[in-house]
């Protein structure tokens, strides 16, 4: 997978934050952050509540000040540019729209506070709600749309400045399920098309995993591992990213010469993996599971997910297993079952027990 987005439209420019700390007393909320976007990239900060992310973006933003470490946008030097010069668009948590103004002056806004004409303005903003699906809401006040409708107009005001850069911070979080899946995709497709350098911030691995050219996943104040989501996914760099993103098994495993025994299969293991014995971090789709009235493993529950099933095995030892297979396969086993456990021989991450 590449890191550099696919249509891009050309307007993007680097980001570089380079060893960024900030400490609130005791607290380091930034303990050397260091990220590099490229242009046009969408990275999504992924992680753990109170890791540093909305730190990190305000810091970026200029509404907050670093206590150490340098910020270039563009190759410019931004340390001490203020918020208000740094040319970046940002969409918030919170519905952050003027009340008294309608729609369409809401996007406008920023258009008007850079002096252009009244009919520049009225055309771009009109364009933008286009963009966003809201071309026919440009009258309305925020409190007569949903807040999915409220989004939309708080991405279309970020963008219609052509800001350099675009930051999101949880924009989704306030919106059930459905909208917020809509949504992600409709803000993923936008960014393509401006080709927009963008900066995403949320705690929900799905929705960084569906939309990221890569993800960053931060914990205490720094990053641990920035990949394209499948990388992520399948290579996680510290026993941290491999519990975080994902559901993961912890599954005795001894290792030599570079090779797992993970329940009997020898199974390759990834950079940053523990020597000797330890615990490998294994993904449901990777265990199978078949019936074996000989089998050493029972089946404890089966929850049925849809086209997927996830059984619960415990292993003899008292270990439990989760295995996930497609419902036709799990319609086969049953609570108490005896059943036999093998692995498919995918590299695993060893972590010390
Ligand atoms: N103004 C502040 N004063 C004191 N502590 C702060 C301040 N802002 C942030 N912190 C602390 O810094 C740490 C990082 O906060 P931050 O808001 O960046 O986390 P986050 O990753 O955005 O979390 P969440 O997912 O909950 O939004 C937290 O421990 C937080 O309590
Ligand atoms: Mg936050």
């Amino acid at each position: 997978m590449s890191t550099a987005p696919e249509a891009s439209g050309g307007t993007g420019v680097a980001v570089q934050m380079t060893g960024l700390r900030r400490s609130y007393g005791d607290v380091h909320a930034l303990d050397g952050l260091d990220l590099h976007i490229e242009p046009g990239e969408m990275v999504v900060l992924l992680g753990p509540s109170g890791c540093g992310k909305t730190t990190a973006l305000r810091i970026l933003a200029g509404l907050e000040r670093q206590d150490a470490g340098t910020i270039s946008v563009g190759g410019k030097d931004l340390t001490r540019v203020p918020a208000n010069k740094r040319d970046m668009g940002m969409v918030f948590q919170a519905y952050s729209l003027f009340p008294h103004l309608t729609v369409l002056d809401n996007v406008a806004f920023g258009l008007k506070l850079r002096g252009r004409s009244r009919a520049e303005r009225r055309q771009r903003a009109g364009d933008m709600l286009d963009m966003v699906g809201l071309g026919q809401h440009h009258d309305r006040y925020a409190n007569q749309l949903s807040g999915g409708q409220q989004q939309r107009v708080a991405l279309a005001r970020a963008l219609a400045i052509e800001p350099a850069v675009l930051l999101l911070d949880e924009p989704l979080s306030a919106l059930d399920a459905k909208v917020r899946v809509q949504l992600r995709d409709e803000i993923r497709r936008v960014q393509l098309d401006v080709g927009t350098t963008t900066l995403f911030v949320t705690h929900d691995q799905e929705e960084a995993l569906a939309v990221a050219d890569r993800v960053g996943v931060m914990h205490a104040g720094r990053l641990d591992q920035l990949a394209p989501p499948a990388e992520l996914y399948a290579a996680p760099a510290t026993p941290f990213v491999g519990s975080f993103v994902g559901l993961s098994n912890r599954v005795p495993a001894t290792v030599t010469d570079g090779r797992a025994d993970v329940l009997g299969t020898a199974v390759p293991v990834l950079a940053g993996s523990a020597a000797g014995s330890g615990v490998a971090l294994v993904r449901p789709e990777s265990v199978r599971v078949v019936p074996d009235a000989g089998g050493a493993a029972t089946v404890a529950a089966v929850a049925f997910l849809g086209p997927v099933s996830r059984a619960t095995v415990t292993l003899a030892d008292g270990t439990l297993v989760i295995a996930q297979l497609a419902s036709s396969e799990a319609a086969a086993l049953h609570v108490g079952q005896r059943v036999a456990l093998s692995v498919e021989p995918v590299p695993v991450l060893v972590v010390a027990d």
